[in-house]
């Protein structure tokens, strides 16, 4: 009876090609929680675009907008795990969301797999060319003089825009008007028009804004001057230290096979070691990490870290949405 069994098992292993063998064979849904136009649509563009030709399948981008990713981030949950639904997403979707949103109807640690981490990249403080501050002292005395009445953009509670804001408002001890947007997309053009007038926002968004003169930047979240900006100082260089960056990341539904995750991950790597997406990406001010970093299980490890460490910072600051 045994040896019956294991030659079945034997034939039926050796007839059925592996899943991933086959996988692609169809176009991928890839969740995007913002609007378009911004940089976690660039992100998914740009590095989706390149994944594609190693998957040999397209990606289409489904920008799912609204409560600062936490939409998004269930309809991935809920979607079939036959690696045809990926999320993009970032530390402020998929951890920070985790704390601030009271009523989820998923936990962000289990009910998605991590596939692999992506770019992170500084933020940068900037405002409308029309706000009189022309340096980040400037600034920080022009809002502490319209406390909490200068418009400021966001794309929602625990989004990387709240999440650079509240950073901010602790560096420098004064506030701004946060307003909602699907995206910081949509809240670029805004602030470009001086309908809103500040936002701490993505360097992949701001920086390109910055350099064709369209807004102001103060300062760079970061240790250290970006190689993309050497001209904009760091937040400390300004009088203010504070560091935040917003690293990305792509996710599958619980249940998604471990070879297709696997076959996923192996794209996405390829696409980050592509010389031209590196160049693309590094001109905006990201940093790239190793493909060893990239790894599912270190990429388990490093959301699970960053969870506990939002955790507690969020909960100081009674950031919570019921
Ligand atoms: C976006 O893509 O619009 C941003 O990630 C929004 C944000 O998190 O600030």
């Amino acid at each position: 009876m045994l040896r019956r069994t294991v030659l079945a098992s034997m034939a039926a292993s050796l007839a059925a090609p592996a899943l991933a063998d086959t996988y692609p064979s169809k176009p991928i849904n890839l969740i995007v929680p913002f609007a378009a136009g911004g940089p976690t649509d660039l992100m998914a563009r740009i590095v989706g675009e390149r994944m594609a030709k190693e998957l040999g399948q397209q990606f289409i981008i489904d920008n799912t907008t609204g409560a600062a990713g936490s939409i998004a981030v269930g309809k991935a949950a809920r979607a079939a795990p036959d690696g045809y639904t990926v999320q993009i997403g970032h530390v402020g979707t998929n951890v920070a969301n985790g704390t601030i949103y009271k009523n989820l109807t998923y936990d962000l640690l289990t009910d998605l797999v991590p596939i692999a981490r992506l770019p992170q990249n500084p933020m940068l403080i900037v405002s409308s060319n029309q706000l009189p501050a022309k340096t980040l002292k400037e600034l920080v005395a022009y809002l502490k003089a319209n406390p909490d009445k200068v418009p400021g953009g966001t794309a929602g509670m625990g989004s990387g825009s709240h999440l650079g804001a509240l950073a901010f408002f602790a560096a420098t001890g004064v506030t701004y008007q946060l307003v909602p947007y699907r995206g910081t997309g949509p809240a670029m053009q805004d602030l470009m028009a001086n309908q809103i007038q500040v936002m701490v926002d993505q360097s992949s968004n701001s920086l390109p804004q910055v350099q064709a003169g369209k807004v102001r930047a103060y300062g760079i979240t970061a240790k250290a001057r970006s190689a993309a900006a050497p001209d904009i100082p760091t937040a400390a260089e300004g009088g203010f230290p504070m560091e935040v960056s917003i690293w990305h990341g792509l996710w599958a539904p619980k249940g998604t096979p471990a070879d297709i995750v696997a076959r996923l991950n192996k794209a996405a790597i390829a696409s980050l070691q592509d010389p031209a997406i590196r160049k693309r990406l590094e001109e905006l001010g990201q940093d790239i990490p190793t493909p060893a970093e990239m790894a599912p299980p270190a990429f388990a490890s490093f959301q699970k870290e960053e969870y506990a460490r939002w955790k507690k910072i969020l909960e100081a600051a009674n950031v919570k949405v019921e």
